[in-house]
């Protein structure tokens, strides 16, 4: 049964990438939400109907919610007790510690603990180490004397959408419920029965190494080919070449193209593994192979003209994939920093990201090395090949992780490249 102060069908604490669609989504459902953020800007641009970061239908969707009305939004994290359903989609950072960093956890439940009525359900949707939904759990009942799953329902309910996919696959990706108790999970599958999607019932501790090992097993997944693509150059042999040789025509699975592999998910949910692993160090080590891309391209590059001092060097995408505007942990500002340590001229093209950049001609013109550290849509363009074999210095050197262009070399000159490039038609 609801609470008798209920406004709202739904609270979502945390608009950020994650939350923000999840409360419009609800909305343009039927329910009654209350969105919750201590940002004061981002309050103002879902307000004015302005989505803050980039989500494809994102724009549409909050207009549409905003005409409806059925989305109010609070600073007071208090204020959530107003809903029946309580989602918590706050940031979950790791500390260097290799430990997770729940502190906006902690401070939310904190705010929650003497607001919370019997009947409503508290559903952790960040991604968290395995034991947090059942010490959530605990710390209610311990605190306040709920029994969890006849009285107070609480539940983890993991996002595995990736950005930018989020309102294709809400009604497609399997939602997994675990809920603590014995009616968590019946309660907490109302509220997500809003969507098409199907649901899966499983323990709270399931629920949770199900996420983070979904993350884990791509970090682990792009770990492999990048590290491939070091041998290669210690072989002198073609990473591309022997990916092919892996994968043609193998029955049983197959090898994922290199490239930098980081973002904010990628970058941390392992740790959650690694805090208490039975093999410590494995993970870690599939994160020091993904972080040490940036240095592997400097390196090449290196290798190849000598030093890098006063030279200038294009880095094509900040944004950590491709077709985001999210930089958040991404490799490309790794690999900035490390340009800027060897006294490179570094000049940046992005189409997406919030930071200021040049245009990619400005960024390409006279450009000795050309970096593409993003594998945005638009680099992957021929036109992109064709401006950088026009503009860029006569022997500049392409340094090229994705395969952007299909020339299947890390490292090549712009020449060689150019060759690449479709004749145009004669007459
Ligand atoms: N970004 C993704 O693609 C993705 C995908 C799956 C899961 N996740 C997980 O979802 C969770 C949220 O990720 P995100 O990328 O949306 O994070 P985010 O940083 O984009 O969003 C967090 C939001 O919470 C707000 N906030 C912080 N402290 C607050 C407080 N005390 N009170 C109210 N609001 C507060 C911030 O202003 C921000 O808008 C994380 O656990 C993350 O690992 C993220």
């Amino acid at each position: 049964m609801a609470p008798s102060q209920s406004t709202a069908d739904v609270s979502v604490i945390g608009l950020g990438r994650v939350g923000l669609p999840l409360a419009l989504s609800f909305a343009d459902r039927g329910l009654e939400v209350l969105g919750i953020d201590n940002d004061a800007a981002r309050l103002d641009a879902v307000r004015e109907a302005r989505m803050p970061f980039a989500e494809t239908g994102g724009e549409e969707l909050l207009e549409r919610v905003h005409a409806s009305g059925r989305l109010s939004l609070s600073a007071r994290v208090t204020d959530a007790a107003r809903a029946r359903h309580i989602v918590i989609t706050l940031g979950t950072p790791s500390f260097s510690h290799i430990e997770i960093d729940m502190r906006d956890i902690r401070s939310a439940l904190d705010d929650l603990l003497g607001v919370l009525a019997p009947g409503q359900s508290l559903i952790l949707r960040s991604t968290v180490a395995p034991g947090t939904t059942e010490f959530v759990a605990g710390y209610l009942a311990k605190h306040r004397g709920f029994e969890i799953g006849e009285d107070l329902f609480v539940a983890h309910a993991p996002e595995r959408i990736a950005a930018g996919r989020f309102i294709e696959e809400i009604d497609t990706l399997p939602c997994i419920i675990g809920g603590v108790g014995a009616r968590s999970g019946e309660v907490v599958a109302e509220l997500f029965g809003a969507f098409a999607a199907p649901i899966v019932q499983t323990s709270p501790v399931q629920a949770e190494l199900a996420k983070i090992w979904t993350n884990i097993l791509r970090y682990s997944n792009f770990a492999l080919p990048n590290l491939l693509m070091m041998d290669c150059e210690r072989y002198s042999a073609n990473v591309f070449e022997v990916i092919d040789l892996i994968n043609r025509d193998y029955p049983r699975g197959g090898i994922a193209q290199p490239g930098l592999t980081a973002g904010t998910c990628l970058r941390k949910d392992f740790a959650f593994s690694e805090e208490r692993s039975a093999a410590p160090g494995m993970l870690l080590a599939v994160s020091r192979v993904n972080e040490s891309v940036p240095l592997f391209l400097l390196e090449g590059a290196k290798r190849r003209l000598g030093a890098l001092s006063d030279r200038k060097i294009a880095v094509l995408g900040l944004a950590f994939k491709a077709d985001t505007d999210d930089e958040r942990d991404s490799l490309a500002h790794k690999l900035i920093r490390l340009l800027e340590r060897e006294l490179a001229d570094v000049v940046v093209h992005d189409p997406h990201v919030p930071t200021p950049t040049v245009s990619l001609a400005e960024a390409i013109d006279g450009a000795e090395v050309v970096v593409v550290a993003t594998n945005h849509s638009e680099f992957r363009d021929p036109l992109t090949l064709a401006t950088i074999a026009e503009r860029a210095a006569a022997d500049c050197l392409v340094v090229d992780p994705w395969n952007c262009w299909g020339a299947a070399q890390v490292f090549a000159y712009a020449s060689e490249l150019a060759l690449l490039m479709p004749t145009p038609p004669s007459g």
